[in-house]
This record gives structure tokens, C-alpha cells and sequence, in this order.
């Protein structure tokens, strides 16, 4: 049974969500999985899957590539909490595709982390480029959750666990630039890993470029397994239990 903490089912490479998600569930043993938004319709789409799906959870937030365009707005967030709602997410900063709205960026993830502690919600955290303004926000606000498709150093990882979050793991880790990766995940207790996909995006090898989705997390959990020298099966058993104590214990 396997928990894929990161993905974005509603993506329009997803034209065929529906059976997609039905497969993966019967047929590849996914058992949960975290559909995340990244603006007000997204998000509702997302919980609109969860509602559906009894193994499909929402995340809902506003990302932020898409703060460029439009701003944050959190009476609006607010008022699409439901059960289905696990984490605040996907939230965070990003300095590759955008430097010149930085402000307005973090402004927008601490509103956000400030609605996920009103709301006692973990958040799922982007950070591309941006690990210094990341960190320090973290550092401030304390959240819990997840720093997703990880990319930091080692004594980065090693803070963002000093802070009780967790790192998401994916498809990079078996991507041969994976440059200092390896590294973070053999510092890092296997009880403080994550594994995600972000489907469609970052497929593993021997699939990169292709679409992602959730039954080629065996592949993140393998590579996960041979650089801690334990079976890919421990790696999906002890991951899975750590998104449960994350996403579900209150
Ligand atoms: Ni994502």
C-alpha cells in the first residue's frame, strides 16, 4: 500500500483522471494519494476528486508561479475547508521562474502558513531557488509539514527536520544530476521521508520526460532503498506511516 503525498490529478494531461485514478487504486496498490491546487480552481477541483475518491485527498493553496497573475486570497481559501482538506499546499517560493515579485511571494506563503495554523493543517511547501528566504520563513512561523521535491543541502535537510517537518522525496532522486540528493537522503532518518510524485510532472528514469503518476513511485522508493540499504518494501511501509502521522493524526 503506497501514500503518494504530491501530485496534481487535475491537470489538463489528466483527461483521464477518473479511470486513471480507479486503476492506480485496484490494480497498483496506491492507497492514498494528495492532489494538490494551486489557485481558488484548482483547488476546488481537487477537493471535487477527493470528494469522489474515498483514497484521494485535497491540498489546497495557491502557488507561487501562479502570484504572478493573481493575488492570495485566503477568505477564499477558507471558505472551500472541508474533511477532505488534509494541508495547506501547494504554497511556497519560487526564484526561477520569478525574482522580480519576491515581496509579494512571501507575503502571500506567510498568509498562508497563517491560515494552515488557524486551521491546525500541515502545509506543503515549495521551494525552488529560494532556499534562504524558505528557510528563515520556516524558521519564523514554524509550521508542520513537508518541504517538497526537496532540492537543499544537507545541513539545510537537517534544520528543516530540527523544525519537525518532513522532506518529499521524488522522481529527481533517480535522475543521474540529482546532484547533492543522494547525500541529503542518507543524513536523513527514513522516518522523516516522504514519497510524492508530483504527477504529471518529474517522472523518474527510466520514464523522465514522459507523463508521471503514482504507480511509478516504486521506482523513487527503490532508488530510496538502495542508498539506505533497505528494501523498497520498508521504504513505501515506513513512508506511508509517516504521511499518516503528518497528514492524518490531529
Ligand atoms: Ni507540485
Amino acid at each position: 500500500m503506497i501514500f503518494d503525498t504530491h501530485s496534481h490529478y487535475t491537470d489538463e494531461q489528466f483527461s483521464d483522471r477518473e479511470e486513471l485514478l480507479i486503476k492506480l487504486n485496484k490494480q497498483k496498490n496506491i492507497s492514498e494519494i494528495i492532489t494538490c491546487g494551486t489557485d481558488i480552481p484548482s483547488s476546488k477541483e481537487c477537493i471535487a476528486l477527493a470528494n469522489k475518491f474515498p483514497f484521494v485527498y485535497a491540498a489546497i493553496g495557491f502557488h507561487p508561479e501562479e502570484l504572478t497573475r493573481i493575488d492570495t486570497d485566503i477568505p477564499a481559501l477558507r471558505q472551500l475547508m472541508c474533511d477532505k482538506v488534509v494541508a495547506i499546499g501547494e504554497i511556497g517560493l519560487d526564484y526561477y521562474w520569478n525574482k522580480e515579485n519576491k515581496e509579494k511571494q512571501k507575503d502571500g506563503f506567510i498568509s498562508q502558513l497563517n491560515l494552515a495554523k488557524e486551521l491546525n493543517l500541515p502545509v506543503i511547501v515549495h521551494d525552488r531557488e529560494a532556499h534562504g528566504d524558505t528557510l528563515s520563513i520556516l524558521k519564523e512561523y514554524k509550521p508542520k509539514g513537508v518541504l517538497h521535491c526537496f532540492s537543499g543541502s544537507v545541513e539545510m535537510a537537517q534544520e528543516i527536520i530540527n523544525l519537525g517537518m518532513y522532506i518529499g522525496v521524488g522522481g529527481v532522486i533517480t535522475f543521474k544530476n540529482a546532484k547533492n540528493l543522494p547525500e541529503v537522503i542518507k543524513a536523513v532518518p527514513i522516518d522523516k521521508i516522504l514519497l510524492e510524485t508530483d504527477a504529471p510532472y518529474l517522472a523518474p528514469e527510466p520514464f523522465r520526460g514522459k507523463r508521471n503518476d503514482s504507480s511509478l513511485i516504486l521506482y523513487i522508493a527503490e532508488k530510496i532503498g538502495d542508498i539506505k540499504g533497505i528494501s523498497k518494501e520498508e521504504v513505501i511501509k515506513i513512508t506511508r506511516e509517516n504521511a499518516y502521522r503528518l497528514f492524518f493524526e490531529k
